[in-house]
């Protein structure tokens, strides 16, 4: 067995990154949780029916648990979810093996995603490599699986084993391989099998899996790379949240350097912008882009967020001040802001210079119910959020002396402040 929970001093277990980012894919389905990890076990489970080579069942274990990394609209994947053959299905393969694929380590788990809804029948499967095509069915016969379950819900997983079983015997030889229905059709005879999907076991379950994992360490590095994916992934969410992540990360981390902060904790406050809002993928795509003040239940759905990132976060030891300050980008100074209610005190100087990067470059986008803000009313509105509490004055003086680059990094558009007084 191998210990996925004790990498190497300062590399990073890549499982266990993977791992905390299915949590955070798994919220897509709002309702709907434990998606990908449910698919995860499920895929797992045939790859020892087939007598896959470990190494196999590692890369197909990745690629199930991130399978839908193309989804991030909640819309889409109740479509996915529900129907067998949605006319939209290509485009979240793609989309997922293209932000995979900019990942080295990644690749082949990458081509199994862009696969996964691949009937083994269609033309197209014949001209990816055969072991790769061959997982690929396994992740789509997984999915499928999960799916029927869904529509059984409420129901013992036990007596949804057999009409499961042969559902799924039925597409042996068009959707799926017979080799990889008949492997299915032998482990899901035993109980553990259905069992091991229950809301309460999933996580022991997949614990165990990843256990048993080949180790993936990766330099540091490949931290900031798989941030700026997911980055990829929660802004792809509405088109009134694109590049934000991006532009928050970007932002934080020049007022941590311009804070004279050390090198290696403007590069940490740089992720947590990445990935500060990876909890919105929960929130309803009705609710982003609602054009009007939110009702209480909607602001409820919407508040949760940085709770929920956290909470993401808070799975990879080796980033706990990230899961802290990405945590904290909504707290006010007096106790006023969301999750925790901290006060000032309590606040460390990145995670509120998060918060700052955060709400200015929310300023400067176009939102359903407004429109971007012009330089002068950015610093207006920051001082405000200054006066009441809710953002650090010091950083917000930091940001009215670089103003410019400031706004660069907000934007990605050079200024032309030349009239623009800003003090
Ligand atoms: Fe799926
Ligand atoms: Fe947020
Ligand atoms: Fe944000």
């Amino acid at each position: 067995m191998h210990d996925a929970s004790a990498p190497a001093a300062d590399a990073i277990d890549l499982n266990q990154v993977a791992l905390a980012l299915s949590d955070a894919l798994d919220l897509v389905g709002v309702e709907v949780v434990q998606h990908g990890k449910r698919v995860a076990l499920l895929a797992a489970g045939v790859a020892r029916g087939l007598g896959l080579p470990e190494d196999d069942v590692s890369d197909l274990f990745l690629a199930a648990l991130l399978h839908d990394c193309g989804v991030s609209s909640t819309r889409v994947h109740q479509h996915l979810v529900g129907e067998l053959d949605w006319d939209g299905t290509p485009e979240h393969c793609d989309v997922g093996a293209r932000l995979l694929s900019t990942f080295g380590p990644f690749r082949r788990v990458s081509e199994i995603v862009r696969l996964h809804h691949t009937r083994w029948d269609a033309p197209a499967r014949t001209a990816a490599d055969p072991a790769t095509a061959r997982l690929a069915n396994v992740v789509f016969l997984a999915d499928r699986v999960d799916a029927f379950l869904l529509t059984r819900r409420g129901e013992d997983p036990l007596l949804a084993r057999e009409p499961v079983r042969r559902s799924i015997g039925e597409l042996g030889g068009t959707y799926f391989s017979e080799e990889v229905v008949d492997a299915f059709q032998k482990v899901a005879v035993a109980e553990a099998y259905w069992l091991s999907l229950e809301p309460h076991h999933v996580e022991r379950a997949i614990l165990r899996e990843c256990a048993r994992a080949r180790p993936r360490p990766g330099p540091p590095a490949v931290l900031r790379q798989l941030a700026v994916l997911f980055a990829h992934v929660v802004d792809a969410k509405s088109p009134f949240t694109a590049e934000h992540s991006a532009r928050v990360a970007r932002l934080a981390a020049l007022l941590g350097r311009l804070s004279g902060l050390p090198a290696e904790t403007c590069e940490k406050l740089e992720v947590a912008g990445l990935l500060h809002d990876l909890g919105k993928l929960r929130v309803p795509d009705e609710i982003l882009e609602k054009p009007a003040p939110l009702d209480e239940a909607e602001f409820a759905a919407v508040e949760r967020h940085a709770f929920e990132t956290y909470q993401i976060l808070s799975r990879i030891p080796s980033l706990a001040d990230v899961a802290e300050w990405a945590g904290m980008h909504h707290e006010g100074l007096r106790s006023t802001g969301y999750p925790f209610r901290r006060l000032a005190e309590e606040i460390p100087v990145p995670a509120r210079l998060l918060a700052i990067a955060d709400v200015f470059q929310a300023l400067v986008q176009r939102r359903p119910y407004r429109d971007p803000l012009p330089p002068a009313d950015v610093l207006g509105q920051l001082r405000r959020f200054v006066e009441a509490g809710q953002l650090d004055g010091e950083g917000v003086k930091l940001v009215e002396a670089n103003f410019v680059a400031c706004w660069e990094a907000a934007t990605g558009r050079a200024g032309g402040f030349a009239t623009l007084r800003v003090m």
